[in-house]
């Protein structure tokens, strides 16, 4: 079987890494835009090209006689990549431009949302005129201001957060209003989480719980980013989280599924992200993800038992219900080495060596290779992942192995740690009351 990977992050390196595991034995090409080493080395061949060059990517796989597509980033399925693949003759193992609109347009997710009564839909509207909208920000008081497309995680403000007052949301709003409309939605209190599942179209396989930590730097302090590092607990548990709050979170990732097939009569094939705040009123949607989070497909992937080429032609063909989709009930520490000043002025073109990196599993993200050296981009570098049988092992195993990267570098020691564990308890405990 020939299969190829769109993408050259993180996320794809460990989707990469999954695929090679497979017993089926495939030949995995991939395009990505910058050559990813960890990647390059598990291919066959590869294409450097924009991902959204629809055009290049399907000439590419239908050069190389591609049977399956796995597509990591949300950007080339905005683009409609799955869709040109597919009436190309080529199996895709991710979703369709109309139901993937579910992630790349927050104005369609959240009518879409409401007008099909999916629960833990937040109080929000849309909006595209200022005094309209900030009526509406002086009635909810306590806000979340979101451009309606894709931003790369960088474009949402929260009061508390990055907008001090209420005429600081009115004021980001309205600059917002010149690229397009704005969902302007109560802010929402809790701790949040990622549920992810792998989708045919009608059936749900359900991957273990993970939290992601948006934040710079360590406590939580500093502009948000991808994504700093994020872990799980042995089981589908995160330990703040009771059963009922990922029941409820699975019950609305599948009535979303079924909804998107009724109102756009196209199936969603592919994973599904859920971003959830876990409330005094139980799980909330932050937002949906038409693919792996990254970090979190680096958390998950390495525990998943069944054969992921299994999984992934289940899912373009609609059989997901055959296979017995298991994961380790291992629990697993990512933490991402980053460029010193990432997110705001990173440096670049910084060389990053590894060492002994022991247990730990390495993913490389947005780095390139030169004459054999690595180097960094500015974006987030080089993932380390410890796997054990407590989050504490695992987090031991991660960071011994950051500390054996060299470069210009910067990571957050915390995750995974004992006391920010506690934290994420007690406030929970603080918002049940
Ligand atoms: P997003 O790009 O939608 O993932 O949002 C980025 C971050 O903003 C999320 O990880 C949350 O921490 C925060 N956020 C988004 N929407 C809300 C909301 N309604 N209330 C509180 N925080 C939010
Ligand atoms: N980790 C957040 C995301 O992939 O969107």
């Amino acid at each position: 079987m020939n299969i190829l990977v769109v993408g050259g992050g993180g996320r794809e390196h460990a989707i990469t890494a999954a695929i090679a595991c497979s017993r089926k034995d495939p030949s995995i090409y991939a395009v990505m835009s910058g050559k990813n080493p960890g990647i390059a080395a598990l291919c066959e061949d590869f294409l450097l090209e924009k991902e959204t060059n629809v055009e290049k990517v399907v000439e590419f796989a239908l050069s190389k006689n591609i049977d399956l597509v796995v597509v990591g980033p949300e950007a080339p399925l905005a683009a409609g990549l799955a869709d040109a693949l597919e009436e190309a003759g080529i199996s895709v193992a991710s979703p369709c431009r109309k139901v993937a609109q579910v992630e790349f347009d927050k104005a369609w997710a959240r009518n879409f949302m409401k007008d099909n009564d999916i629960a833990g839909c937040p109080v929000f509207e849309v909006f595209t005129d200022r005094d309209a909208m900030d009526a509406f920000i002086d009635k909810l008081g306590n806000v979340a201001i979101k451009p309606a497309g894709l931003t790369g995680g960088k474009g949402v403000k929260v009061m508390g957060d990055q907008l001090p007052d209420i005429g600081a949301a009115k004021e980001y709003a309205a600059g917002l209003l010149d690229q397009g409309s704005v969902v302007v939605e109560e802010n929402l209190v809790g701790e949040e989480f990622t549920l992810q599942a792998f989708v045919d179209g009608r059936s749900l396989a359900f991957m273990p719980t993970v939290q992601d930590h948006k934040r710079a730097f360590e406590g939580d302090l500093g502009p948000n980013t991808g994504g700093m590092g994020s872990y799980n607990a042995p089981g589908e548990m995160l330990p703040f989280l009771d059963a009922g709050d990922v029941d409820s979170a699975k019950q609305i990732m599948t009535d979303t599924v079924n909804a998107l097939y009724r109102v756009t009569g196209q199936k969603y094939r592919g994973t599904l992200y859920g971003q959830f705040m876990i409330t005094k009123d139980g799980p909330k949607v932050i937002e949906f993800n038409a693919r792996f989070g990254d970090p979190e497909a680096m958390n998950v992937l390495p525990l998943l038992e069944s054969d992921y080429v299994d999984v992934l032609c289940a899912m373009a063909s609609g059989t997901l219900d055959q296979v017995d989709v298991r994961f380790s009930k291992k629990a697993t520490v990512c933490k991402y080495a980053v460029p010193a000043g990432y997110p705001d002025n990173p440096t670049k073109d910084r060389e990053v060596v590894v060492g002994d990196i022991g247990d730990a599993i390495l993913f490389y993200s947005s780095v390139y290779e030169k004459d054999g050296k690595v180097y960094t981009t500015g974006s987030r570098a080089v993932a380390v992942v410890g796997v054990a049988d407590s989050i504490q092992q695992a987090e031991v195993i991660a960071q011994n192995a950051l500390e054996h990267l060299s470069g210009d570098l910067h990571y957050r020691s915390d995750i995974g740690k004992a006391d920010l564990i506690q934290r994420r308890i007690d406030h929970m405990k603080e918002v049940r009351g």
